[in-house]
């Protein structure tokens, strides 16, 4: 009993009683945030609260893991993982292979010659065996190949050093290490533009092929790096239902909605217009509604940030400019489009 009469201190989400986004998709499927050990000094109450999985935006990559052959640097990772197991979140891993953020010494052999097929082979082997087996039983699912598609006219598959180091199978190797390491783990390919209509044909081509030759992948991320505008409904619940087709699991991997279209690079907007406020806060509904009724497909929804204040967006490509892409603003509090995720 306050005997005193004075006000009581209380946390601000009782005050206010914003309610968990988490707990709001507890029937649905968690809801996870891309995050680094400096986002988490100074955003951890608000992620704790609403999000219940975490990614790690770059301290799962290989260039952050292994920046010299032998070398494994795993602090910043595991610091992540630690907050994760405190506040009993699941961990996703992003990513074990990507033509981009990995090391150069990957695919160098002796006297400034490119190194063979067999060592860069050997190389996935030892950096997947160890970075999975490592985090074997903590994080549950690895996004093994990343962005693996070309996004031109031609051939199917991107020109990157592992394609032309390894050739094609380099993919199928993939899995495999990845599934030898932890059997238990689900294995995700994960690609951006993926409800465009061509790109989602190459990946499903890509994903279709790998089952048919018994590959061991159960699911596959879909960025969903979109905007207040595009792409479509139809063509995100087409790119749904088609990868859902293959009989795989889904995970929205690292999702955000900025308010500009794509070919929009203004700088100059100091706060987004009320006309934008209102379609991000229509489009988060329509979308989330949408993946509540495929619920039995998608199994993680993963936002690419936690709060407005601090996005990747605002710094691609290139120069600094605010694109407020999240359901918190930067002073972490809930805008209309949170609401109208969880008012259901
Ligand atoms: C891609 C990668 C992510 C991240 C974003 C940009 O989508 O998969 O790891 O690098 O680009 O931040």
């Amino acid at each position: 009993m306050n005997i005193n009469k004075e006000p009581v201190q209380q946390p601000a989400e009782c005050l206010n009683e914003i309610p968990s986004l988490h707990n709001a998709f507890a029937g649905y499927f968690p809801i996870g945030t891309a995050v680094n050990p400096d986002v988490l000094q100074s955003t951890g109450s608000l992620i704790a609260r609403h999000y219940n999985s975490l990614t790690c935006e770059n301290h799962m990559k290989p260039e952050e893991l292994q920046p010299e052959e032998g070398i494994f640097t795993f602090d910043k990772a595991d610091s992540i993982l630690a907050f994760a197991k405190r506040h009993g979140m699941r961990m996703r891993g992003h990513t074990l292979v990507w033509h981009n953020q990995t090391p150069d010494w990957v695919f160098q052999g002796r006297d400034g010659n490119p190194a063979s097929r067999e060592q860069v082979l050997a190389r996935m082997k030892t950096h997947i065996d160890t970075v999975v087996c490592r985090y074997r039983g903590d994080v549950y699912c690895w996004d093994v190949v990343n962005e693996a598609i070309n996004d031109k006219e031609g051939e199917l598959l991107r020109r990157s050093r592992w394609l032309e180091s390894v050739g094609e199978d380099y993919i199928q190797k993939a899995f495999e290490f990845a599934h030898e390491a932890d059997p238990n783990a689900l294995l995700f390919y994960n690609d951006y533009h993926e409800s465009e209509p061509v790109k989602r044909e190459r990946m499903y081509t890509l994903v279709k092929s790998l089952l048919d030759r018994g590959a061991p992948i159960h699911g596959i991320g879909l960025q969903a790096h979109w905007n207040i505008y595009d792409p479509s409904l139809d063509l995100i619940k087409e790119a749904i239902e088609r990868f859902a087709s293959l009989g795989l699991q889904l995970h929205i991997t690292e999702m955000d909605l900025p308010m500009f279209k794509e070919d929009d690079k203004r700088r100059d907007l100091t706060a987004p217009s009320k006309e934008m406020v209102e379609q991000q806060r229509l489009r988060y509904e329509q979308i989330f509604d949408l993946f509540r009724s495929y619920k039995d497909v998608i199994t993680n929804v993963t936002f690419w940030g936690a709060a407005d204040d601090y996005t990747w967006l605002d710094y691609f490509p290139g120069k600094e400019r605010t694109t407020w892409p999240m359901l918190f603003n930067h002073q972490h509090e809930p805008k209309p489009c949170f609401w109208s995720v969880i008012n259901k």
